[in-house]
């Protein structure tokens, strides 16, 4: 196991709130064990402390391997190398606001309910940007692994990966839900 409760214990989380408490079960919706939601939790607190870094890693990352994404982006989309990228101040912005939102989203996981109507509404929101296709999504999911990954470096453990990526995969078909959904009810649903 990756994710030990001593370690828990001793530094990643508060004694009182984690460890005397009994944590509620979890949701039958939510892809997580309590004891998952426990362990992406404090584990997220890694990435949390170098959200910025991190966050940048994972668009040089998806850039490089869908070149063809950038145009989307206003505002950096003419940088077209890595290095361009790395020192953007509008890139390091954007790649901020959406680390935020997956912290939101993941911090709001023992929710299910506000979980999905947050995910979901920034999904629809995708709408705004012309040119954005639901697939568009998925393309983030091994950036956010591999992102995730060089920040936590040896504490991305076996179980800790096999966390985060259902936990990626939750939140990307639920940006896709809500994507699809708003489509649907602004009345663009194509044949
Ligand atoms: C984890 C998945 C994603 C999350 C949480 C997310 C979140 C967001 C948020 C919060 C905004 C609004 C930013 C603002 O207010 O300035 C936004 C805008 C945008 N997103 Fe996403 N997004 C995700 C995936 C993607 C992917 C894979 C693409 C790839 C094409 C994309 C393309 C865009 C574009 C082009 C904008 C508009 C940027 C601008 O205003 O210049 N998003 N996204």
């Amino acid at each position: 196991m990756g994710c030990e409760l001593s370690k828990l214990a001793s530094s990643e989380f508060n004694h009182h709130d984690a460890i005397d408490r009994p944590p509620p079960p979890a949701d039958p919706r939510s892809p997580l064990t309590t004891k998952q939601q426990y362990c992406m939790l404090a584990s997220w607190k890694g990435i949390f402390r170098q959200i910025e870094k991190t966050g940048i890693l994972l668009f040089i990352k998806l850039f490089e391997e869908n070149e063809d994404l950038l145009h989307l982006f206003e505002k950096f989309g003419e940088l077209k190398t890595a290095e361009a990228q790395m020192s953007s101040e509008e890139l390091a912005e954007h790649a901020t606001k959406v680390m935020h939102t997956l912290d939101e989203g993941i911090k709001g996981l023992g929710d299910i309910d506000t979980f999905f109507a947050y995910i979901r509404h920034v999904g629809a929101t995708h709408h705004q940007v012309p040119g954005f296709k639901a697939e568009n999504f998925w393309k983030i999911e091994q950036p956010f692994l591999q992102a995730a990954q060089t920040t936590l470096g040896e504490r991305y453990t076996p179980n800790i990966e096999t966390i985060y990526k259902k936990t990626i995969k939750f939140i990307l078909e639920n940006l896709v839900k809500g994507y699809e959904d708003a489509k649907v009810e602004n009345g663009k649903a194509e044949s």
